[in-house]
């Protein structure tokens, strides 16, 4: 996780591109943050614990200071807590640095520096990176060279961004397994995790692949490979504005890129879904697999969960699906027929990309659905699907899950065809399903208020339950998902017709219960059980559809959606819970797009 800025140049006040930077990068962590600034003859260290405010109070304080370079960094903390001690960046000697990632050996490392007589003031393994760096200093001069020499010392992933006192008019940068990218501007250039800490100055940038050095001047980059041979990149144009990478009127990002659900399933699923001819020729040929893994975290492997039940339903191909972090270490079947997807937003999460690694290194075939152009699971997998999302901002992701959803969906569907499970008609009538989708989503949006005061009733709640059977099952787990990470009231998932072996001794008077039937041919067998909670006191939101809603007596609040096809159908059912999730939050007073303890990027194990 973290995030990493760092800017050389005179053209902006380095201050505010590392502040501005920072909180385009707080999505990447925000438990505490830190600059360094070049001033007068060395580098001036100024970090915080909290939020960026703090920082800049700090800063204030410091009064005016000019520089034409500086390094900033927002923590997610991993090795020690977060203090103004841990936060970054990390000083010793002359060399001051910024770091993403985690080094796996700076246990064995810190012992070797110890010995030859370095002291750490934090628990962190970047200030073990500093170090290191310092004691090779003592041997070489060239910092190309020294650099170098880092790299073959380190084990893990990292993103680094180095400044060197006696060096003022570079800035170093170098990666591996965590993201970094340089943007690159007139008489200016910078670092940057990702690209929204960088698009207020420069739409032009250079992906650093792992291994590369980069050294940066104001007047330009250079680039050396790992044996320091120079070499030259392609520069990438960014094709997002600042107005998507900002709120754009709403009160949170959160409800922005709920509400922008319509638009980008648009973008994203029209130009597969025009006639049959166009999806095959768009999507890859999956005729070849009999077998499907999915792989992902969080919300994605939900997602995941969706898409199994359609590809199993549909296409008639049996599929694991896996959270990465399992998956990474336990026996997986492979055949020649084997495909494994991987769904990550971000595609930077690190398990997920060590599962990808795996499938690769047991040659099985990989196929990405992915959020962020040029991302490492994007860049590593065999194929790649992109749901065009843009940049998801809130730390719980709305947008990206209902696009990986409708991506995996259409997966299954060219599933189906290849493996001729469907008739054309079906397909026909599917196509025609799926472009009315982006519409109906919309018209379901627009009915915001009535999610709003159906998220009343949960004032006060502090546990909640959602029940689902099948694929209501999927989309209960991360319906409640959402509601607890953001609202923090505590949440589960039960298969509606488990609940009774054990957890239903949970269900007490006004216990909030949120039952998902929208699978016509399980509703009989899910009302039941819903009436089994009513019975004990439960308070019932119904999630259902236009063809199922009656004057149930059991419910005391319903979600109702419009009836399309069931190929279709999971993708509208998330939107109104997201909004329902948000409002909960909303009247809680929680901090909605930055829930305490989480990160949306989790680049580390
Ligand atoms: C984090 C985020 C989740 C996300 C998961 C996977 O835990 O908080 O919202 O679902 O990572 O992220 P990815 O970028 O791989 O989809």
């Amino acid at each position: 996780m973290c995030g990493i800025i760092g800017y050389i140049g005179k053209k902006h006040n380095v201050t505010d591109v590392l502040i501005t930077g920072l909180k385009a990068l707080e999505y990447r962590g925000y438990d505490s943050v830190g600059i360094a600034l070049w001033n007068e003859d060395m580098f001036k260290l100024i970090k915080s614990a909290g939020k960026i405010s703090h920082l800049e109070d700090k800063i204030r304080k410091e009064g005016n200071m000019t520089s034409q370079m500086g390094i900033g960094h927002t923590r997610w903390a991993t090795h020690g807590e977060p203090n103004d001690t841990n936060s970054h960046p990390h000083r010793v000697g002359n060399v001051t640095l910024v770091h993403n990632g985690i080094i796996e050996n700076y246990q064995e490392l810190k012992e070797e520096l110890i010995k030859k007589g370095y002291h750490f003031a934090s628990d962190t393994d970047t200030e073990v990176i500093a170090s290191l760096l310092d004691d090779i200093k003592k041997n070489k001069e060239n910092y190309l060279e020294i650099l170098q020499e880092l790299t073959t010392r380190l084990r893990g992933s990292y993103a680094l961004g180095i400044v060197f006192d006696q060096d003022k008019n570079h800035l170093y940068a170098l990666r591996k397994d965590s993201p970094l990218i340089l943007g690159i501007g007139d008489k200016e250039n910078f670092i940057a995790s990702d690209i929204p800490a960088i698009i207020p100055y420069t739409k032009q940038y250079i992906l650093l692949e792992a291994g590369e050095i980069a050294r940066l001047s104001e007047d330009g980059i250079d680039l050396f490979d790992t044996s320091l041979k120079p070499i030259s990149k392609k520069i990438q144009q960014v094709n997002w504005t600042m107005e998507q990478a900002e709120k754009g009127g709403y009160s949170h990002f959160m409800l922005k890129e709920i509400m922008e659900e319509e638009r980008v399933l648009k973008d994203t699923i029209l130009p597969f879904v025009k006639d049959k001819e166009t999806l095959l020729s768009k999507m890859p040929d999956l005729k070849k697999y009999d077998q499907v893994h999915i792989v992902a975290c969080g919300s994605a492997m939900h997602a995941g969960l969706v898409g199994k039940y359609l590809i199993e339903t549909y296409a008639n191909i049996p599929v694991t699906v896996e959270v990465a972090s399992e998956y990474r270490y336990k026996k997986n079947f492979y055949t020649d027929h084997t495909l494994v997807i991987l769904v990550s937003q971000s595609g930077e999460t690190a398990d997920t990309i060590a599962a990808l690694r795996l499938a690769k290194e047991s040659k099985v075939d990989t196929l990405a659905i992915v959020n962020v152009y040029g991302s490492t699971i994007a860049r590593e997998s065999d194929q790649v699907l992109y749901i065009y999302a843009g940049p998801e901002i809130a730390v719980a992701t709305t947008k990206a899950y209902t696009l990986q959803v409708a991506m995996l969906s259409l997966v299954a569907l060219t599933m189906a065809i290849n493996h001729k499970q469907m008739k054309e008609e079906e397909i026909t009538m599917l196509l025609e399903a799926f472009q009315n989708l982006p519409e109906i989503l919309g018209g379901l949006l627009e009915k915001q208020e009535s999610y709003f005061e159906i998220a009343k009733m949960l004032d006060g709640s502090e546990d909640v339950f959602f029940l689902g059977r099948g694929v209501d099952y999927a989309l209960a787990m991360e319906g409640s998902l959402k509601l607890k990470e953001i609202s923090y009231i505590h949440s589960e998932a039960y298969q509606a017709g488990e609940l009774k072996h054990g957890t239903i001794s949970l269900i007490e008077k006004n216990t909030p219960v949120i039952a998902l039937v929208t699978d016509e041919k399980l509703a009989e067998k899910t009302i039941s059980n819903i009436k089994e909670v009513k019975a004990r006191g439960a308070k019932v939101i119904l999630v259902t559809l236009e063809s199922l809603d009656r004057d149930y007596d059991f419910c005391d609040q319903k979600i109702v959606l419009p009836v399309v096809p069931p190929f279709v159908q999971p993708i509208l059912v998330m939107p109104p819970l997201q909004l329902l999730s948000f409002e909960v939050a909303r009247r809680r007073g929680c901090d909605i797009d930055k829930p305490r303890n989480l990160a949306k990027s989790v680049t580390v194990e």
